[in-house]
């Protein structure tokens, strides 16, 4: 018996697999049928009548979100009937509706506007006033509630319920007083929370970021990836005016996202234009920083290249893993010709980010029978990655084991089993190391480092790692203090505040002889710098990062930078120029980078270098708004910080 059934949707024939929803099987020969509560991510719910469709041999209308194709179904989604009970469904929801149109901040973009024009009468038989409720609920640090306007569809609730698994949203009351709350009176605030601004067909929950900022007509939106974090979750940056107003999901992005974005990836875009960023460069004479143009900088710092150039390896370089990798290429390429080997983009607790042949891409977590978490919280380190976590325990049965211990998780993992994902943070190298060895036998074993620093698989990658008697970052820091190092590079890094031992560090910049730092604003490590450069921001450049899956993602320019800073790889043109150091030309700097980046299945396991008596320490278990980088100077993220929980 065939698997495949035939559905006539307003007489065009479409075949799809049996127990197809009868709203899928009409957007598959684009007959749009509306939907309110029913959403591909979450299922039908039943609730909103909206989907009526009338199917030939069925005396009464049907739901489409609900009703599962049969073979020879004949439907029809335009009838009289359908037309009629539709524009029925629209008006019965806009009899309590305040129709606040010109103030709502979903106007323009609203399925209840669009379904009222396309499907409504167009005129109203109500003649009592409209029930009056709450107009600007806060619903919590990140989210307002207009009660009047909500049409009770429930996708806010069961994203709770099904995708976060945390069930903080409930409709209160019964009848024509529901209305969505959270359950325990209690701020809502998870790490997802903004989510359901966009699920919510209509203007009942907007973002206090958003609320009152534009009309979607006036945005000019650019597709990127968000950079926050080592996922790389596909999303629009909405910029009015110059100033990003709001970021969204790309709701295709079914192989990183899922469709979803975390509060930091949606929120932390405050900082672009934080009156605290870098704008000049600066220079530190007597013991105080000065302004000098950008010419003089590369001056500066080339002069200070040429007098090591008799030493080399007293030359160093530090970063990568808040770069693009066309950026972190050119970083090792210029070192490299200028002949040092000291080289790393490891400047925190993190030791290796590429997980060699059993990499895993990130749809795949979802199929784990049963999970490895090795040291730090997924959650905290990879948001959205965290939610396929989520799914695969969730809707798919697999079990989760906290390894501390290689033994003491096999034994916990048993025999038979087939799909294994391990997921570890990259900083315990001998607990990762055995445990890879360990679950190296299992057939579909599937690897995965969740970084603290978005591109460091792609740094990695593109050659920040020391090599022929290269250092490594301790090795520097080590030299440093001993008074080898002439210069330091470090770039997009802050290893004072995020390295295991920030005060041995400040120590080794203390004794370092020119250190240049490149950075948004004036960090722990850049107080410490000879040179501090003002770098461009990840919405303002364009080139590519790689995720954690290995994925190689575009970044698009969607912002245009304060007068002022330069991207990295500018800076590092204009110090090439000043020492007079040919680069590759970008094709090359592409080639290469495309290149590099589909070699990481090579990379061995466990096979890194690193200063003996490195004590790397799990990740503090509440990371995602940690007060430093770009969140420290973020009114969007101020009310999220510290006091952020995950219930899982
Ligand atoms: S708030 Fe929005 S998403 Fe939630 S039930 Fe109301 S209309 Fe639906
Ligand atoms: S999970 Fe990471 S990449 Fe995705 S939105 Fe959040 S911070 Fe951005
Ligand atoms: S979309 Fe079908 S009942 Fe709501």
């Amino acid at each position: 018996m065939s698997d495949l059934v035939k559905v006539t949707v307003d007489g065009v024939e479409v075949e799809v697999p049996k127990g197809t929803l009868l709203v899928e099987a009409a957007r598959k020969v684009q007959q749009e049928i509306p939907v309110y509560c029913y959403h591909h991510k979450l299922g039908p719910a039943g609730l909103c009548r909206v989907c009526l469709v009338e199917i030939e041999g069925m005396p009464k209308l049907q739901i489409a979100c609900n009703t599962q194709v049969a073979d020879g179904m004949v439907v029809h989604t335009r009838s009289v009937k359908a037309s009629k009970g539709r524009a029925m469904v629209v008006e019965l929801l806009l009899v309590p509706h305040p129709l606040d149109c010109p103030i709502c901040d979903k106007g323009g973009e609203c399925d209840l506007q669009d379904y009222a024009m396309a499907y409504g009468r167009g005129v109203s038989d109500l003649a009592d006033p409209k029930l009056r409720k709450p107009k600007a609920v806060d619903l919590g640090p990140t989210i307002v509630l207009d009660e009047e306007r909500c049409i009770v569809c429930q996708r806010c609730v069961r994203f709770d319920d099904i995708i976060v698994r945390d069930k903080q949203l409930v409709v209160k009351d019964r009848g024509h007083r529901d209305i969505i709350a959270t359950a325990t009176g209690a701020p809502y605030r998870h790490y997802f929370t903004g989510n359901v601004t966009e699920l919510c067909p209509v203007g009942a929950l907007t973002s206090k970021t958003y609320r009152f900022k534009s009309r979607p007509w006036d945005l000019n939106r650019t597709e990127t990836s968000c950079t926050q974090c080592a996922v790389g979750c596909r999303q629009m940056v909405d910029v009015r005016y110059g100033n990003v107003v709001r970021t969204m999901t790309v709701a295709e992005d079914d192989a990183i996202s899922d469709g979803w974005l975390c509060d930091r990836g949606r929120y932390n875009f405050g900082f672009y234009r934080s009156g605290d960023r870098l704008v000049q460069p600066l220079y530190k004479s007597g013991g105080r920083f000065v302004q000098v143009t950008w010419e003089d900088a590369f001056d500066l710092w080339a002069s200070a290249l040429r007098e090591a150039a008799n030493a080399p390896s007293s030359v160093g370089a530090i970063g990568g893993g808040r770069l693009t990798n066309e950026e972190a290429y050119v970083l090792q390429y210029l070192f490299r010709a200028f002949g040092t080997q000291n080289l790393d983009w490891r400047a925190g607790r993190q030791r290796q980010a590429t997980p060699g042949a059993h990499s895993g891409t990130i749809a795949e977590m979802e199929r784990a029978q049963a999970i490895v978490i090795a040291g730090g919280d997924p959650g905290e380190l990879a948001p959205v990655f965290d939610l396929r976590i989520r799914k695969a325990v969730f809707r798919n049965g697999a079990r989760v084991i906290h390894a501390n211990d290689a033994d003491a998780a096999m034994r916990e993992l048993g025999d038979g089993v087939e799909r294994v994902a391990l997921v570890w943070d990259g900083v315990d190298l001998d607990l990762g190391r055995a445990l890879h060895e360990r679950l190296n036998g299992i057939p579909n074993l599937r690897t995965y480092i969740v970084s603290e620093q978005p591109n460091a698989r792609g740094a990695e990658a593109m050659g920040m790692l020391p090599c022929d008697g290269g250092k490594d970052t301790f090795g520097m820091f080590a030299d440093a203090r001993e008074g080898g190092i002439a210069s330091l590079a470090l770039l997009g890094v802050n290893p004072v505040r995020n390295a295991p031992d920030g005060g041995a560090a400040a120590q080794a910049l203390g004794r370092a002889g020119f250190v240049v730092v490149s950075e948004l604003f004036m960090t722990e490590t850049a107080e410490l710098g000879t040179l501090v450069l003002p770098a461009k921001a990840a919405y303002e450049k364009s080139g590519t990062t790689t995720n954690l899956a290995g994925d190689l993602l575009p970044l698009k320019a969607a912002l245009a930078a304060p007068e002022g800073p330069l991207a990295d790889l500018e800076i590092l043109i204009g110090l090439s120029l000043a020492l007079g150091i040919e680069l590759p030309t970008a094709e090359e700097v592409e080639t290469a980078v495309a290149q590099r980046a589909r070699q990481t299945e090579d990379f061995n396991f466990g096979d890194v270098r690193f200063a003996p008596g490195y004590g790397g320490h799990t990740l503090s278990p509440k990371t995602l708004f940690d007060g430093g980088g770009t969140c420290a100077h973020d009114p969007n993220v101020a009310a999220l910080r510290q006091t952020a929980e995950v219930h899982a």
